[in-house]
């Protein structure tokens, strides 16, 4: 099956259309761009998508993310042409992508509901332990689609190790800028053992983020979420997440709110998947913020000067966003949190989020530090592992069920982002008998 795709800027009242074989990432009037195809897509897909499991020696059949090709296809050569597709499809020789929703009973137990009602679904078993190979994959067959032979990203450091191994493994460069402080060591540690060309930036992921996209204005192939076809591969986890449902689509999907790549993303694959007619029903989106880290639950829940900030048919109200940010300057309130992952006060990708929330009636709400490091062990005693930013979900949904936001019958997914990259981080919680889950270890004295 061939497909033609094209860029158009989000905004409808502006509307206009790019090339897919382009580098930009904003429009000219300033906003970013969705990568959109012509015509209608069947439902018979879902069966060849399933058939596709089988993987009969494909490995693109066997990735996760391009067994659904049919969706995602900007490169526009023909799905079924495995000779042309082959030669510019990225993959981690198809490892990436290969999950699913999880019953974790004790999570569901936590959280107060039924184990068959609840499903988590672990990224972190992704090749670089997160979600972000779904994303890299799609992006980086972009720029080999344009003949590109490097890339960069300012990154809180798990985008960073994405790249960093995907770029190694196609022999390609990554240039990636990171906060100098407040980076978990595992996902440093990929960045130097997959050769990339680091850059440590005096700052946080914000400032990090406005020096990359100054380079994607001069030129530079940019990997952050800012990149509509890395957004395309990030849709592939709401496919795998309804293809386990049989294309039913849950009561809520719940996920933390970094840069909003997610959020987007999802947005994006539900918004299509209901015109294609597949899905019925629109899940409500939960997008948590860390406490310590609150642009959006603040902005979106109306906290700042008493507006809440919404999609509007593309109108978003920039002079409240550019206000409040104004304000946390002024006042020197930077993001501060153990999640680091989502440690992030400036979300790129604010008005593609806002625009999946509107589709899907969803809810911002917020969790605290504690909530988050008691979900990482709860994961873990389901055998699973989490970093706190995925943990997000866990509280969060514990926390709405308490107060019946979400009922008990409701069909729920949460999406864990990632693994845990920081050791230290649940050697700690359980060496301190003070937390909830503290398992301290038990000390034998040896006598001789
Ligand atoms: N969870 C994890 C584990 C992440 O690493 C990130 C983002 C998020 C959630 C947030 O996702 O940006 O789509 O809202 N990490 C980025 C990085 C920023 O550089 O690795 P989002």
């Amino acid at each position: 099956m061939k497909s033609e795709a094209y860029l158009q800027c989000i905004i409808p009242s502006c509307g206009k259309k790019y090339d897919v074989k382009t580098t930009r990432t904003f429009c000219e009037c300033g906003n970013l761009l969705d990568v959109r195809y012509k015509g209608s897509f069947r439902k018979e897909l879902t069966s060849i998508f399933h058939d596709r499991r089988n993987p009969k020696g494909n490995i693109f059949n066997e990735s996760g993310v391009w067994r659904f090709r049919e969706l995602i296809n900007f490169t526009n050569f023909d799905s079924e042409d495995y000779d042309n597709y082959s030669k510019v499809f990225v993959s981690f020789d198809g490892a990436e992508g290969r999950t699913r929703p999880y019953e974790m009973t004790k999570v569901a137990e936590y959280v107060g509901m039924p184990k068959e009602n609840v499903l988590f679904q672990p990224e972190g078993l992704n090749p670089s332990g997160s979600f972000k190979d779904n994303g890299i994959s799609t992006g980086l067959t972009h720029a080999k689609m344009l003949g590109i032979r490097e890339a960069i990203c300012a990154s809180t450091g798990n985008t960073s190790a994405s790249l960093a191994m995907y770029a190694a493994n196609e022999g390609v460069k990554a240039s990636i800028y990171i906060p100098k402080e407040d980076i978990a060591p595992g996902k440093l540690g990929q960045a130097f053992q997959f050769n990339a060309d680091i850059y440590q930036v005096e700052g946080n992921f914000d400032e990090a983020l406005k020096v990359v996209l100054e380079k994607g204005r001069e030129g530079a192939y940019v990997m952050n979420s800012v990149n509509p076809f890395r957004l395309e591969g990030q849709k592939t986890m709401i496919y795998r997440a309804l293809e386990h449902m049989d294309w039913e689509a849950p009561d809520w999907i719940v996920f933390p709110r970094g840069n909003m790549g997610n959020c987007s993303a999802f947005g994006k694959a539900i918004i299509e998947l209901y015109e294609y007619g597949w899905i019925k029903k629109k899940p409500r989106f939960v997008s948590v913020d860390a406490k310590g880290s609150n642009t959006f639950y603040t902005l979106y829940n109306g906290l700042f000067q008493g507006e809440k900030l919404r999609w509007n048919n593309g109108n978003v109200n920039d002079e409240l966003i550019l206000e409040y940010y104004s304000y946390l300057d002024k006042m020197d309130i930077k993001p501060k949190t153990g999640a680091t992952a989502i440690q992030i006060g400036r979300p790129v990708n604010i008005k593609k989020g806002l625009r999946s929330l509107e589709y899907t009636n969803g809810i911002s709400v917020q969790v605290d530090e504690k909530e988050m490091e008691d979900g990482v062990a709860i994961v873990g005693s389901n055998g699973f592992d989490c970093e706190q930013a995925s943990a997000t979900c866990v509280a969060a949904i514990r926390n709405l069920v308490k107060e019946e936001v979400i009922k008990k019958d409701d069909k729920v997914i949460g999406i864990l982002t990632g693994r845990l990259k920081d050791p230290q981080m649940i050697v700690k919680y359980h060496t301190d008998s003070s937390n909830r889950f503290a398992n301290p270890p038990k000390v034998l004295y040896h006598r001789s």
